[in-house]
């Protein structure tokens, strides 16, 4: 009887190993395949740009946020650029003047981040806080078939680069 229970905790101790490794082979395996997808699945429809309201609108599920002024559009990642953490949006009590790369400009908004304080001025480029550059400006553009407004997360474009329709 006393062997049969060794017996017993021997194998019991062979299969909590064996199951640990298990747990670290899947772990290790899956970590090998990312999360996110690539391709055709980061080019989303946002609207008709008629339907976009003037100023700023933003994407929640897409991390963007989107400005209209009358018939121009341009967008800019809420994905902090130290972390990933998403920006918000702050509008300033009053405008207030800043030099960005040599310009004197006005700026009335700003981005904050939550999680480690960076600070970005409304048109994406960060002065304060660990984010390493500005915030990304997203490719828009009108689909050829439908004229709605499309997103393109995967591309980039020059910081005011704006598309007019
Ligand atoms: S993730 Fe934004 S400051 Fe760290």
């Amino acid at each position: 009887m006393k062997l049969l229970r060794r017996d017993f905790l021997n194998k019991l101790g062979l299969a909590s190993v064996a199951a640990l490794l298990a747990g670290h082979v899947f772990t290790w395996v899956r970590s090998l395949f990312p999360n996110v997808t690539y391709g055709q699945l980061r080019r989303v429809k946002i609207g008709h740009p008629h339907e976009i309201p003037e100023g700023i609108m933003f994407f929640n599920d897409l991390k963007l946020y989107v400005y209209r002024d009358r018939e121009t559009f341009h967008a800019i990642s809420a994905v902090c650029t130290h972390l990933g953490c998403t920006v918000n949006h702050t509008k300033l009590a009053r405008p207030k003047t800043v030099e960005i790369e040599g310009k004197s400009v006005v700026i009335d908004s700003e981005f904050h981040c939550p999680c480690h304080g960076s600070k970005f001025y409304g048109d994406g480029m960060n002065y304060e806080g660990p984010a390493p550059r500005p915030l990304e400006w997203v490719r828009l553009e009108i689909a050829p078939e439908d004229g709605k407004l499309v997103a393109d997360l995967d591309q980039r474009v020059e910081r005011n680069s704006k598309l007019t329709v």
